[in-house]
């Protein structure tokens, strides 16, 4: 049977488009992560130190365990021109880059394709496959392979790649990214699809660091400034940031969640958490505490202050543990705590004494405080105070 690996359906749809797969999100790349990729200094050289930082924190791996990729493309064509597989196995129906990697790197490809409802049992993969690709979840099925079905993909000798290029659809649900144990599994994401940014081929890969090692050298042999991985420099920070955006808003669930009580708009329970998180907040900053703020606080934190300047985490953490603000006892009413999705928005007063260099400011202010969800916790991402007149 022969197949067109190039042809992925675009054309079909419009006549006249070039036939790339452009699956992405719709309206284009979001405005704060425009911004960001924006502000990358271009005059330098990619220091992505920061980006594998994040993209390892996202996904609760090791920095070396990393390489930033030219897409997800570029992932697939390093494997294919770094690896030497005895018998690699393709399973279909998938996106047809991976296979097309592989031919063209001159290795022979067997398909194990699978019939509907196209569900994988692992032991339909030959035992002596060395090297096995599959998507998950599937473009085009949109099957979900379980996260068991992948693992039982696992064997001694064997690489195991996985594609995620569109597993944040399914919010982590199924993926293997965070398993740094298994030596033999390779997992490709790309940032192309969430987060609207297909022309600045951005996307990256986590395995083991012999694996990241022999497809940095592969990647980095075409340019030697661009160790360890061969990504642009904007393209390091839309991992950076991409990997740890700000939350994102479901109407659908605030819109059928959400109820009024007592003036208080929230999904229950969460309201009581940030509640109780706001409240650690506040003792935290009377006690100047900084290791429980340096918990509750995001990395991407925007502090404000009632004269308009701007804290950043570490700006903040520091000015408090220099003493530069002394907080004394802080009262910190609640008006309301609006839980929208991931976000949770608490508005407030703030009232008490703070010394700012040994001087006393007064606070009495209406403010509003921004949470965030980060996996099973939340964050600390925005405060805001707007001084009561006089
Ligand atoms: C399943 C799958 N993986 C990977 C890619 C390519 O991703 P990237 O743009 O990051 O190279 C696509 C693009 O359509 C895809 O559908």
């Amino acid at each position: 049977m022969s197949f067109d690996l190039s042809h992925h359906g675009d054309a079909d749809i419009v006549r006249g488009l070039v036939d790339l797969a452009v699956n992405v999100r719709t309206g284009g790349t979001p405005g704060w992560l425009a911004a960001r990729i924006l502000q990358t200094d271009l005059a330098a050289y990619p220091d992505q130190r920061a980006a594998l930082a994040a993209v390892a924190a996202r996904h609760g791996r090791a920095d070396g365990e990393v390489l930033l990729t030219a897409g997800a493309a570029e992932a697939f064509v390093l494997l294919a021109r770094s690896l030497r597989p005895r018998r690699a196995v393709v399973v279909h129906p998938q996106f047809t880059e991976p296979e097309a990697a592989l031919r063209a790197a001159g290795h022979d490809v067997e398909r194990l394709i699978l019939p509907f409802p196209f569900t994988l049992d692992p032991a339909a993969v030959p035992s002596d496959a060395d090297l096995v690709f599959i998507g998950n979840p599937t473009n085009p099925t949109s099957v979900a392979h379980s996260r068991t079905t992948l693992l039982g993909l696992i064997k001694p000798g064997r690489i195991v790649v996985i594609d995620e290029a569109f597993a944040d659809c399914l919010r982590e649900r199924e993926s293997v990214a965070g398993h740094g144990d298994l030596t033999g599994l390779v997992v490709i994401r790309s940032l192309t699809k969430t987060w609207g940014l297909a022309g600045l081929r951005v996307g990256y890969l986590l395995a083991a660091p012999d694996i990241i090692r022999l497809l940095a050298a592969a990647g980095a042999s075409r340019s030697a400034v661009a160790r360890p991985s061969p990504a642009s420099a904007p393209a390091g920070s839309a991992s950076r940031y991409g990997t740890s955006p700000p939350p994102r808003h479901s109407p659908r669930r605030s819109q059928t969640r959400d109820a009024k009580i007592d003036g208080m708009t929230a999904d229950d329970d969460v309201a009581k958490q940030i509640s109780s998180l706001e409240a650690r907040r506040y003792q935290a900053m009377t006690d100047g505490d900084v290791e429980t703020l340096a918990e509750l606080f995001s990395p991407d934190l925007i502090y404000s202050h009632s004269d308009a300047s701007t804290d950043s985490k570490q700006s903040y953490l520091d000015r408090l543990a220099s003493g530069y603000f002394d907080y004394g006892p802080l009262e910190h009413p609640e008006h309301s705590v609006l839980v929208h999705g991931d976000c949770a928005v608490v508005l407030h007063d703030m009232r008490g004494e703070v010394l700012v260099e040994g001087a006393t400011r007064v606070l009495n202010s209406k403010a509003l405080a921004v949470w965030g969800r980060d996996g099973e916790r939340w964050l600390l991402l925005a405060f805001q105070p707007t001084k009561y007149p006089g």
